[in-house]
C-alpha cells in the first residue's frame, strides 16, 4: 500500500483495533486523531460495545455523537481492553503520551484496563523515548518549582500557552530529555509537589501495538511486565 497518508494509516490501525475489543463489553477509549478514527470503526458497527470509559471531553463527544454510551470510570470495576493512541512508542512497549494533553485520564482508564492496545502510525516508533516533548500536568501553584526540577534534569522547558486541561490544570512540554529509563523517570516526576502526572506511560505501558505502516498493519507484542511496573 504505497503512498499512504499519515492519515490513511491512523484509519488502518483504527479499524484493525476492532479486531481486539470484545463483543458486548464496556471498553477504555483514549484520545487524538486515531483513535477518531478508531472511534468511526466502532461507530459502523452498532451493538459491538455496551459502551466506554472514555478519558477525555472531546473523546466522550465523539462516542456520544456515534452513539456510544460513556460510562464514568467509577461505574466500572475493570475494562478488558484500552484503545489509544501514542506520541512516541519504544521496542519494550513504553510510550510518551499527552500530545492531545490528555495524559492523566488516560492513565487512569488505562490503569482501569487488563490490556492497553496502542494503535500508532509508524513515524511513533522509536529506539528511545524523548524525541517528543515529554508533556506534564502541573497544578498552576508548582509551575515554578516543576519547571527548575525539569531544567535541572536538561530539560528546555515549553509551557502550552493558552491550553487548560479537561482537569483544569496545566501542561508544560519538557524539549530534549532522553528518557533511556522510562519507568525510573515516570515515578520521579510524578512524586513532585504539584504534578498531576507526567505522559511516561511505563508503568501503563501498551501489551500489544498495531503499528500503521505502507506494507500494512504490524502487531507488537511487548514481552512481560518488567520488574515494579
Ligand atoms: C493525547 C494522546 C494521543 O494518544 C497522542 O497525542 C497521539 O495522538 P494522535 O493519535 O493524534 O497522533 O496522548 O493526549
Amino acid at each position: 500500500m504505497p503512498g499512504m497518508s499519515q492519515d490513511d494509516l491512523k484509519a488502518l490501525v483504527g479499524r484493525a483495533a476492532l479486531e481486539h475489543v470484545p463483543r458486548g463489553d464496556v471498553i477504555g477509549v483514549g484520545t487524538g486523531s486515531t483513535v477518531d478514527r478508531f472511534i468511526d470503526a466502532l461507530g459502523a458497527e452498532p451493538g459491538r460495545v455496551a459502551g466506554a470509559v472514555s478519558s477525555s471531553e472531546r473523546t466522550s463527544a465523539r462516542l456520544r455523537a456515534v452513539g456510544i454510551r460513556v460510562f464514568e470510570a467509577g461505574e466500572v470495576g475493570r475494562v478488558p481492553v484500552y484503545i489509544d493512541g501514542a506520541d512516541e512508542i519504544d521496542p519494550r512497549g513504553f510510550m510518551i503520551k499527552g500530545g492531545g494533553g490528555a495524559l492523566t485520564r488516560e492513565k487512569i482508564v488505562a490503569d482501569l484496563a487488563e490490556r492497553f492496545v496502542c494503535i500508532a502510525d509508524a513515524s511513533k516508533r522509536v529506539p528511545v523515548l524523548g524525541g517528543y516533548p515529554l508533556p506534564v500536568e502541573v497544578i498552576p501553584m508548582a509551575l515554578p518549582q516543576v519547571t527548575r526540577r525539569l531544567e535541572a534534569l536538561g530539560a528546555r522547558v515549553v509551557p502550552r500557552a493558552g491550553f487548560v486541561t479537561d482537569n483544569g490544570q496545566l501542561i508544560v512540554d519538557a524539549h530534549g530529555l532522553v528518557i533511556d529509563d522510562p519507568l525510573a523517570l515516570e515515578c520521579r516526576i510524578n512524586q513532585w509537589p504539584g504534578v498531576v502526572t507526567c505522559g511516561i506511560f511505563a508503568r501503563h505501558r501498551a501489551q500489544l501495538c498495531l503499528l500503521g505502516t505502507e506494507q500494512g498493519v504490524q502487531v507488537l507484542q511487548f514481552p512481560a511486565a518488567p520488574s515494579g511496573a
